[in-house]
């Protein structure tokens, strides 16, 4: 949630600082905007709405300057305004401050503050901090900066640049994600690696609480004493072409058809790590997988198909929960925490609580260094690449085939894991043909959509996490109210809400409860609803007398999850770009979830 980014070096950083706030751009876009030295003192330029907007007031401003700071903002306290945007300055204007985070302690800091004299212009918890500096500043900046984190609780990570050295800008992190690089012509500094991967293939990631200072030609790193220290460089597999749109009218789109290539290169690298996976599993008496979001209904989807293919209680937990309650979590339980981001604040602090209780974590992530990658005992890396619309797709369906890959592992019986792996490897070109094989027909059903107020997703056991990621998929990006339900559980009272017309997407691709499931359709079509059917082909002869039926390539019930995420993401894309809805950055969210 919101983006920072910062640049020092022989150039005008203003190109640098657009560049890096439109990559950045999928972590918030309710305002932006930036902070440079101008003959002498701190200038800034801001708005409302989008980078794009920014860009454009940038530009007739004809503003330059070698240094400077720039932020993307999600909004946590005060509404999106010019005034509440990114940077704030001190009072006096020496000190310019972008944040990602949230300052719990602001008011205290705030009336304390105003006790001093100062005043404030916004209503973000942001603006204390440059005040807060100023208030310290003793003419030690690496000082000051310790001195006000040590005051400030929650989380963050703070760029800051000062009038006292026009060059530098100083920079610090709590629970809050940020990377550096040395590039050709200066010193960057983001919020994440895709706004630097062109301009190194090597990043550093600062330790929290310890200071950075980056001038033209050097980064300097601190530890939380105020020392001078050292920070080992990472390599970063991406390439910036990755982060292109290739031709694709959206992101999404681009990452859907993606998935083929993200599925089959997180099998090969999951597969040369089964030894190591199997150790982890040995002598496991319990499985606790944690996750938000899209990476939960995987995690729903694991404890289906674990229990299914092993004798171990597998539970999943929205991280959001699970870090404030009393979930049983101790020695001999292995704990999976799924994140794509491998920054989203709830998981972290899951992961957090689940190694203080003594089981053993193994994240699931798909970002490299990342802090849930970082601090787990073990990482499994997705290979989706660089997922950047919001919706999530490439990185949900490999965080599955891993899943899945667990799954096989556990089971007992040598001759059916055997047969299973066999069939996990033949997932990517399934979903190959889904792929080519539904596009049409979802594009003609999405019309179903687009004029309704609500819809419902209902399915049975596997197909049950299927239908949670169709519905939230489906809300998303097309602002459509959707549902999803056990299916067995409509009829305890959500029945009431189903009447002449009301779409109901019934997943029916697990065998065993089909006819089950069919039944429960039968019960909303009674009650006038229109039923969309996403079923494999084998079974599609049983729905003849049906009109809005997906078939989908024949595999194992235990994966089927894997087919029916396609034509559910292809129906909210569809129904979203009839809508007009901006899909790759859809309103009220971030793709980076870094607050509680
Ligand atoms: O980065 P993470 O996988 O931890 O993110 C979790 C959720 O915020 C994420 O899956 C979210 O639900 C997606 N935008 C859904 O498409």
């Amino acid at each position: 949630m919101c983006g920072i980014i910062g640049y020092t070096g022989r150039n005008n950083a203003v190109p640098y600082l657009l560049k890096g706030l439109h990559s950045l751009e999928y972590r918030g876009y309710d305002s932006a905007g930036i902070a440079l030295f101008s003959e002498g003192e701190i200038g800034f330029c801001k708005c409302k709405g989008r980078v794009s907007t920014l860009e454009k007031i940038v530009e007739k401003k004809e503003v330059c300057s070698t240094t400077g700071i720039g932020h993307t903002r999600w909004a946590t306290h005060g509404e999106p305004s010019v005034v509440n945007a990114h940077p704030h300055l001190s009072e006096n204007k020496k000190f310019a401050v972008v944040h990602n985070g949230i300052i719990e302690n602001y008011e205290k800091i705030k009336s304390d503050l105003i006790k001093k004299g100062y005043s404030f212009k916004s209503d973000t918890d942001t603006e204390v901090i440059p005040n807060l500096i100023d208030s310290v500043y003793q003419g030690d900046i690496i000082k000051a900066l310790l001195e006000c984190a040590g005051v400030l609780q929650g989380s963050f990570a703070i760029a800051v640049m000062s009038e006292h050295c026009p060059d530098s800008i100083v920079c610090i992190r709590r629970n809050n994600p940020l990377v550096l690089c040395k590039g050709a012509d200066g010193m960057h500094l983001s919020s994440d690696v895709t706004a630097l991967l062109c301009y190194s293939d090597t990043v550093y990631k600062p330790e929290e609480n310890s200071p950075v200072v980056i001038t033209p030609d050097k980064i300097e790193f601190y530890n939380s004493e105020g020392e001078l220290t050292k920070c080992k460089k990472e390599k970063i597999n991406w390439v910036a072409q990755q982060t292109e749109k290739n031709g694709y009218e959206h992101y999404m789109l681009k990452e859907i058809m993606q998935q083929p290539e993200a599925v089959r290169d997180t099998l090969e690298a999951v597969s040369k790590d089964a030894g190591c996976i199997s150790e982890i599993l040995k002598d496991i008496s319990k499985i606790h997988i944690i996750a938000c979001g899209s990476a939960y209904h995987v995690g729903v989807t694991g404890k289906y198909v674990i229990e299914k293919l092993s004798v171990i209680q597998c539970e999943c937990h929205i991280a959001s929960e699970f870090r404030y309650s009393d979930v049983p979590v101790g020695d001999g339980h292995l704990c999976i925490i799924i994140s794509q981001s491998g920054e989203t604040a709830d998981s972290l602090a899951a992961l957090r609580k689940a190694k203080k209780k003594g089981a053993y974590t193994l994240g699931i992530v798909n970002v490299q260094g990342s802090s849930i990658a970082s601090e787990s005992d073990s990482v499994i890396y997705t290979k989706a690449g660089p997922e950047i619309a919001v919706a999530t797709t490439k990185a949900y369906s490999a965080q599955l085939s891993v899943i899945y890959f667990i799954s096989a592992l556990l089971c007992k019986d040598n001759e059916k894991r055997e047969r299973l792996m066999n069939e996990l490897f033949s997932l990517p070109s399934l979903i190959e043909g889904v792929l080519h094989s539904c596009d049409e027909e979802c594009r003609r059903i999405s019309s179903l959509f687009d004029k309704r107020q609500s819809a419902y997703f209902i399915g049975r056991n596997t197909d049950y996490p299927s239908a949670m990621e169709g519905a939230l998929k489906m809300k998303e990006i097309s602002y459509i109210h959707c549902e999803a339900y056990a299916a067995g559980e409509l009829k305890h009272g959500t029945i009431s809400l189903i009447e002449k017309d009301t779409v109901v997407v019934a997943v029916m691709t697990n065998s065993a409860v089909f006819s089950k499931t069919y039944s429960n359709v039968k019960e909303v079509q009674s009650r006038g609803a229109k039923v969309v059917f996403i079923v494999k082909k084998s079974d599609a002869h049983l729905l003849t007398e049906e009109s809005n039926v997906i078939g989908l390539d024949d595999c194992d019930d235990i994966f089927s999850g894997s087919l029916s995420a396609i034509p559910l993401q292809l129906l909210s894309y569809y129904t979203a770009k009839a809508k007009g809805c901006d899909i790759d950055k859809p309103r009220n969210l971030a793709k980076s979830v870094t607050v509680e």
